[in-house]
C-alpha cells in the first residue's frame, strides 16, 4: 500500500510550469518537468483541478467532469502526461470537486430553464424565499468566500453556494447526483489514475431543514468550530464514501482517495478513515499548529493516536493553495525559513505520509504584496476587498534564469502573477547543488527517506530532551531532535548525523533546527539480534 507512506507533490496547475507562454501552467509544461520531480524522489504528484470552468475559482467550479480546460491542454495530453508519470515512477493523484459544479455545467443551465419542484433543480439546493414576494434569501447562512451563501434565480427561487455564486452546491440526497460522481470516479479511474483528493470531503450533506445559524452565522463559516454543524461534517456523509470506496477497490493497482476535510478534531476526521471509506486525509491541525514545542508535539500524538485508532496512516501536510505558506506563518524572512526548513525535516521523519506544496522545496514565501489588479482570487471580490484571498500562494515557480518569467513559461511570456524579483535566487537553477538550499535539503531528505527502512509507515518513540527540544526514535536506526528554543540547545547526539537543516556545531543543534541521526540501534532488532562479526 504505497499510499501508507508516500510523499506527494501537489501541483496547483496554474502556477507550476508553462508550456506554451500564455502566462498559465498546463498539463505539457508539467509533463516536461517529471525529471525535476523524479529527482527530487517524489511518490506521486496531485494535479488540482484542470477541467473545463469559466474559473470562478481558479478551477473549482467544473463544467465538465470528463474534459481539460483548453488552457490546460486536452485529454490526449492527460493520458500522455499520465504515461510519463508512470514511466518515471510517479503516480498521478487528481482532483475531485463533488460538492459543487460550475453555474456552467449542463446541470445547473438546465435547472435554471426548468421549473421549480423539477427533477432538474432538484440536483441543486433550490428554494424559495422568505418575506414578502420571497425577497429574502431562504436561511441566514453566508458564503465562505464573503456574502450570503444564496443568490436568487430569475424565476425568483434561489440557489445554495457555499463557496461563489459561480459554484452551487450538488443535492448529495439526490441517487442521480450520487451515480454521477461513482461514474466520474470510473471515468479516471478507467485511465489509470492512481487516486483522487477529494474537495471539501466535508461540505457534501447539508441538514435537510436548513435551519438559521443565528448569532453563530459568521463562526459557523469555521468548520472547526463544533461538531453539530448544518453543512459540515454531516454524520450522513459517510454513506457516500463507504460507495466510493466500493468504486476504487473494484480496480486493481491499490487506488487512493484522500479527503479535504476540515473538522473539528483529529477524531472526527478518522471517521472519515475507518475501514471500508477514504484511504487517507490532510490532517489539517498540523498545518494549522503554531511553531512550537509542545504545541506540535500534542498535535503529532494526538493525531497518531488517532489514526492508529482506525488503522490509518497519518497524513501530514504543511502548506497548500488555500494557506499562506508557512516560511511567512512561521515568521517570515530568516526566521520563517529556518523554522520552515526544520518542519520540514521533522515532517519527513514522521510516521505515514506526506504532502509537499510545490514551491515547498525552494523554500518560498507568501508574496503578500501583488498588484491588486491582478488579484485573481473570488475572495477579494467577495470581501469588498477586505480580503486579499489566496492568490500569495499561488504565485508561479521561479525555474530558471532572471527575466521576469524565471522560467515558468518561454522567454518574453509574463506569468499570471509577478513572481518578485527576489525570487530569482530561489529558482531551481539558483539553489541547484547548492548544500545550504532549501531544495538540496529537500532532496536529500527524501533521498534518505526512500532509502531509509525507518522512515515512512511505522511508529515513533519520544526521547527525552531538553526543554523544547523534539527528539524522537524510529525503528529500526533513526532519530530526529528539533530545537525550538531561541537559543541553540545542548544535546547527546543520540547517533551519527545524516542530515540537518542547518549546519551543527559539535553537540550543539543551533536556533531553528532540525537534525536527522542513525542511532545504530532499534528496539525491535536488540543487539542479541545483530549478525556476529
Ligand atoms: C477547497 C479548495 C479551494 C476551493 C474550495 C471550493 O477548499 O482547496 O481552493 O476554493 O474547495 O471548491
Amino acid at each position: 500500500m504505497w499510499w501508507r507512506d508516500a510523499v506527494i507533490y501537489q501541483i496547483y496547475i496554474r502556477s507550476f510550469a508553462d508550456s506554451d507562454g500564455d502566462g498559465i501552467g498546463d498539463l505539457e509544461g508539467i509533463r516536461s518537468r517529471l525529471p525535476y520531480l523524479r529527482d527530487l524522489r517524489v511518490d506521486a504528484i496531485w494535479i488540482t483541478p484542470f477541467y473545463p470552468s469559466p474559473m470562478a475559482d481558479g478551477g473549482y467550479d467544473v463544467a465538465d467532469y470528463r474534459d481539460v480546460h483548453p488552457l490546460f491542454g486536452s485529454l490526449d495530453e492527460f493520458d500522455a502526461l499520465l504515461r510519463d508519470a508512470h514511466a518515471a515512477g510517479i503516480r498521478v493523484i487528481v482532483d475531485l470537486v463533488p460538492n459543487h459544479t460550475s453555474d456552467r455545467h449542463a446541470w445547473f443551465t438546465e435547472a435554471l430553464a426548468a421549473p421549480r419542484g423539477s427533477a432538474a433543480r432538484d440536483r441543486y439546493i433550490f428554494r424559495d424565499g422568505r418575506g414578502d414576494m420571497g425577497v429574502e434569501p431562504p436561511n441566514d447562512w453566508g458564503s465562505t468566500f464573503g456574502g450570503p451563501a444564496w443568490t436568487r434565480t430569475a424565476d425568483g427561487q434561489w440557489y445554495l453556494h457555499l463557496f461563489a455564486p459561480g459554484q452551487p452546491d450538488l443535492n448529495w440526497v439526490n441517487t442521480e447526483v450520487r451515480e454521477e460522481f461513482e461514474s466520474i470516479l470510473r471515468f479516471w479511474f478507467d485511465r489509470g489514475v492512481d487516486g483522487f483528493r477529494i474537495d471539501v470531503a466535508h461540505g457534501l450533506i447539508k441538514d435537510p431543514a436548513l435551519p438559521d445559524l443565528g448569532e453563530e452565522k459568521e463562526a459557523i463559516l469555521e468548520p472547526t468550530r463544533r461538531v453539530d454543524h448544518p453543512h459540515w461534517d454531516r454524520d450522513e456523509i459517510h454513506d457516500v464514501y463507504r460507495a466510493w470506496r466500493k468504486v476504487s477497490d473494484s480496480y486493481d493497482g491499490d487506488r487512493v482517495f484522500v479527503g479535504e476535510a476540515w473538522v473539528a478534531s483529529p477524531e472526527r476526521l478518522v471517521r472519515y478513515l475507518r475501514p471500508g471509506e477514504l484511504h487517507t486525509a490532510f490532517n489539517f491541525d498540523f498545518l494549522k499548529a503554531e511553531w512550537g514545542c509542545q504545541t506540535m508535539r500534542d498535535v503529532i500524538q494526538r493525531c497518531l493516536d488517532a489514526v492508529g485508532s482506525v488503522g490509518a496512516p497519518a497524513t501530514w501536510v504543511l502548506s497548500n493553495h488555500d494557506v499562506v505558506r508557512h516560511v511567512t506563518r512561521y515568521g517570515g524572512g530568516e526566521v520563517g525559513s529556518r523554522r520552515a526548513r526544520a518542519t520540514a525535516l521533522l515532517m519527513l521523519a514522521l510516521p505515514g505520509s506526506a504532502y509537499v506544496y510545490q514551491g515547498d522545496e525552494l523554500g518560498l514565501w507568501e508574496v503578500e504584496d501583488l498588484p491588486e489588479d491582478v488579484l485573481a482570487d473570488p475572495v477579494w471580490e467577495r470581501s469588498g476587498h477586505t480580503d486579499r484571498g489566496r492568490d500569495g500562494c499561488r504565485v508561479p515557480l521561479p525555474w530558471s534564469g532572471d527575466t521576469p518569467t524565471f522560467g515558468f513559461g518561454p522567454d518574453g511570456s509574463l506569468p499570471w502573477l509577478p513572481p518578485p524579483a527576489q525570487w530569482r535566487g530561489l529558482s531551481v537553477e539558483a539553489q541547484h547543488g547548492d548544500p545550504a538550499s532549501a531544495l538540496e535539503l529537500y532532496r536529500s531528505a527524501l533521498r534518505i527517506r526512500r532509502e531509509h527502512p525507518a522512515l515512512g509507515a511505522g511508529a515513533l518513540r519520544w526521547l527525552s530532551a531538553p526543554d523544547d527540544v523534539l527528539m524522537f526514535e524510529r525503528d529500526p536506526g533513526f532519530a530526529c531532535a528539533v530545537n525550538f528554543a531561541d537559543r541553540p540547545a545542548h544535546i547527546r547526539p543520540p547517533g551519527t548525523l545524516l542530515l540537518s537543516s542547518s549546519p551543527l556545531p559539535e553537540g550543539l543543534l543551533p536556533v531553528a533546527s532540525a537534525a536527522w541521526f542513525a542511532t545504530g540501534r532499534s528496539r525491535s532488532a536488540p543487539e542479541a539480534a545483530s549478525i556476529p562479526s
